[in-house]
Formats: structure tokens, C-alpha cells, sequence
């Protein structure tokens, strides 16, 4: 969506994976979907490192509506939200954050919470501007087909309307299996910032690696769909849970950049542990999650050994691989060369590591290189061609 937001892919945190929909404040006050969950993590996402790398989204998913007024305009459920959003808005933005906030195009959300009808649709974007809600989750439970196609680009006119920046996130795509023809990705891109193409993620690697399966077999049409402004969102990052292991988060990390997807961590930051935050910080990481071309990368190589290579393009002719391991038996060494990933002849490259931070120096595309990958895990390069081997190759061309 040309609206002027989100030019590289969000970053933050969305409360659904780990917290979903614990309404019980008496029995579990400090992990329910409430306003003090949401400072709680506004305050860690401030004071932790977090919103200075980019990680400036709080967002509240589904059981926050307390039904709608006598006008019909929506409330937050006033035990749970004592204050009300625009109080939790302003919380966000005093700490230099933004808040967002769900909804769903229909009848119910997908828990049963008043949705947005269509003749809901201008008052509940009026209601969220007047908030000073940063941003849209609108999900597609109990809504047919022709409410979706009527109601999606009904509501990011509405929030348009509104005059406030308002980054919109769809999952219209994942309502309607995630591809062409029945999903339009021409048009998705015109009315959404980012979208939701799949299944939901649960915390376990085999939903990690079902998400990866589908937006690889994929990849040709999901690939061109996403740049600046409109990406394709493979769901919430599960690291820092309970379901993957060391090296699958570093994989999940790895893959998700390697997407140009959405970084919307689900988690508890109050109790996360440094290895995780290590992974989630990653510098070199998130510059190349957050490239300006936002070109996803693609899945380039698949070997009968179950490794594959997946290479993102990044500005500055720069790039990044990533080797990934489907074994379960034990770290494998795996060799290649930079020209057999389909780099140029006669280059020589430099780089780094992107988890161990060692430098890659004088790497030329024809010379063999081998990485060890350990089971269910990845080592993820960054690469660059170093300049005077491009002012030669120009000079030679003279
Ligand atoms: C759907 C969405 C999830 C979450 C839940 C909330 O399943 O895909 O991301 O928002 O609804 O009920």
C-alpha cells in the first residue's frame, strides 16, 4: 500500500503466539491479554535494546473489545483496559513506540469478539485515528468471500480517510489459500502494507518448517509480490518460546530476513534469555532484514543431502546466503563455491558471518569454500565484492 509507511518490514511485537487469548486476569494477572501485559512489554521493547534496533511495534492481536457503545463505536474491555487504547497509544509514543491494534473484516473475530461489519468498517477506522493507533491487523474470521473482496479495500480507504498513517495488515490472503488466481497479488499489494499468506505459526519447528515448505514451493510467485510498502508475512518469530531448539531459532531468524519478512517477535521479553536476545538483536541481522530494496531472497539450491542454500540481493551489490540443514543426524559439512550459487565469474568477495561475526576475506567466485551446518540449524553469510575487482573488471571492459 502507497501510503508512505513501512518501506523495509515492520519490526516488534505481536502478543498472539505466546500470550493468545488468556483473558483470565484473576488466575494469571500477569500473563492476560490486559493493558499491564502491553506496558510491561512496552517498557522492555523501550529499556532492553529493543526499539533502538528497529523493534518499534506494540501490537494487541485478538480479546481486547469489550463490545461496542450506544453509537456503536467499539470499547476495550473496561477490566482488562481500565484506561482504554488511546491511553496505551500514548503510553507506546511517550516511549518512543507505536501501538497497534486487530480487528477482523466480519461478523466475530476469530474468538468470538464483535468484528467489523461492513457498515462498521469508517467508524471503526475513525475510532482507531482518533485513538492514535499506529497500525491495522484486520484477520477474515466468520466473513464470506465477497465481504473480504468488498471490505478490505473498504477499510484501507477508511483508514486513508482518516488523515493518520496507519500501516495495514491484512490476512485476506491467507482466507483465501495464499495464491492466484482466487488471491490477487497485484491488488493485494495496492490495498495492504503486509499480509498474511498462510497458516498461522505454532510453536513448534514443525510449524516453523511447514510455513518455510509452503513460501518455498511458492517462491516464484510469492517472491515478486513483496518490496517496499508491501510484504508477504509468514507469521509471528517463535524464538524465545518453548518449541524450538538453539539452532532452529537462529534458522527461523535466518529464514525470515532471508523473506524481507515482518520481524514481530511473540514472546515474553520479561523472561527472555540472552541466547535468545542475541539471536533477535543480531545487528547485521536486522540491517539485512531491513535492506532498502527489499527484494526477498529465494530458495536457489536443494541438495539430495537435505541442505539447501537460499541468497537475498541486497543494495550495494551486496548479498546474503544462507545454508540450511534439514539432517537430524549430525553437523555437515557442505562444500560449494560462490559461482556454482550462481554469483559472477572473476569476483573476489568479502563478508562476514552473520551469527559468529568472522570476517570473510578475499573469497573469490571461483574458489571452493566449505561451511559446517548443524543439524536442523544454518550459517548465514553477508557478502560484498570488493570494489577494485569491480573498477578492474569496468577497465578492462574500456
Ligand atoms: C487468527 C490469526 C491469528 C490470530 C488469531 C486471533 O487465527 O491468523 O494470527 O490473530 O486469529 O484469534
Amino acid at each position: 500500500l502507497e501510503n508512505g509507511l513501512l518501506r523495509t518490514p515492520p519490526m516488534g511485537w505481536l502478543a498472539w503466539e505466546r500470550f493468545r487469548c488468556n483473558i483470565d486476569c484473576d488466575q494469571d494477572p500477569k500473563n492476560c491479554i490486559s493493558e499491564q501485559l502491553f506496558m510491561e512489554m512496552a517498557d522492555r521493547l523501550a529499556q532492553d535494546g529493543w526499539r533502538d534496533l528497529g523493534y518499534v511495534y506494540l501490537n494487541i492481536d485478538d480479546c481486547w473489545i469489550g463490545g461496542r457503545d450506544a453509537s456503536g463505536r467499539l470499547i476495550a474491555d473496561p477490566q482488562r483496559f481500565p484506561h482504554g487504547i488511546a491511553f496505551l497509544a500514548d503510553y507506546a509514543h511517550s516511549l518512543g513506540l507505536k501501538l497497534g491494534i486487530y480487528e477482523d473484516m466480519g461478523k466475530m473475530t476469530c474468538m468470538g469478539y464483535p468484528g467489523t461489519t461492513l457498515d462498521k468498517v469508517e467508524l471503526d477506522a475513525e475510532t482507531f485515528a482518533e485513538w492514535k493507533v499506529d497500525m491495522l491487523k484486520l484477520d477474515g474470521c466468520y466473513s464470506t468471500d465477497a465481504e473480504r473482496a468488498e471490505g478490505y479495500p473498504k477499510m484501507a480507504a477508511a483508514l486513508n480517510a482518516t488523515g493518520r498513517p496507519i500501516a495495514f495488515s491484512c490476512s485476506w490472503p491467507a482466507y483465501e489459500g495464499g495464491l492466484p488466481p482466487k488471491v490477487n497479488y497485484t491488488l493485494m499489494a495496492k490495498t495492504c502494507n503486509l499480509w498474511r499468506n498462510y497458516d498461522d505459526i505454532q510453536d513448534s519447528w514443525k510449524s516453523v518448517v511447514s510455513i518455510v515448505d509452503w513460501f518455498v514451493k511458492y517462491q516464484d510467485i510469492l517472491q515478486p509480490a513483496a518490496g517496499p510498502g508491501h510484504w508477504n508475512d509468514p507469521d509471528m518469530l517463535i524464538i524465545g518460546n518453548f518449541g524450538l531448539s538453539f539452532e532452529e531459532s537462529r534458522a527461523q531468524m535466518a529464514l525470515w530476513t532471508i523473506l524481507a519478512a515482518p520481524l514481530f517477535m511473540s514472546t515474553d521479553l520479561r523472561t527472555i534469555s540472552p541466547q535468545n536476545m542475541d539471536i533477535l538483536q543480531n545487528p547485521l541481522m536486522i540491517k539485512i532484514n531491513q535492506d532498502p530494496l527489499g527484494i526477498p531472497g529465494l530458495r536457489i539450491f536443494k541438495s539430495e543431502s537435505q541442505i539447501e542454500v537460499y541468497k537475498r540481493h541486497l543494495s550495494n551489490e551486496a548479498s546474503a546466503l544462507v545454508f540450511f540443514s534439514r539432517r537430524t543426524d549430525m553437523p555437515h559439512h557442505f562444500h560449494s563455491s560462490l559461482l556454482d550459487l550462481k554469483y559472477p565469474r572473476s569476483r573476489i568477495y568479502e563478508g562476514q558471518n552473520v551469527f559468529t561475526g568472522d570476517i570473510i576475506s578475499g573469497l573469490k567466485s571461483e574458489s571452493s569454500f566449505s561451511v559446517v551446518i548443524n543439524p536442523s540449524g544454518v550459517v548465514m553469510w553477508y557478502l560484498y565484492p570488493i570494489k577494485s575487482q569491480g573498477l578492474s573488471s569496468q577497465m578492462s571492459r574500456l
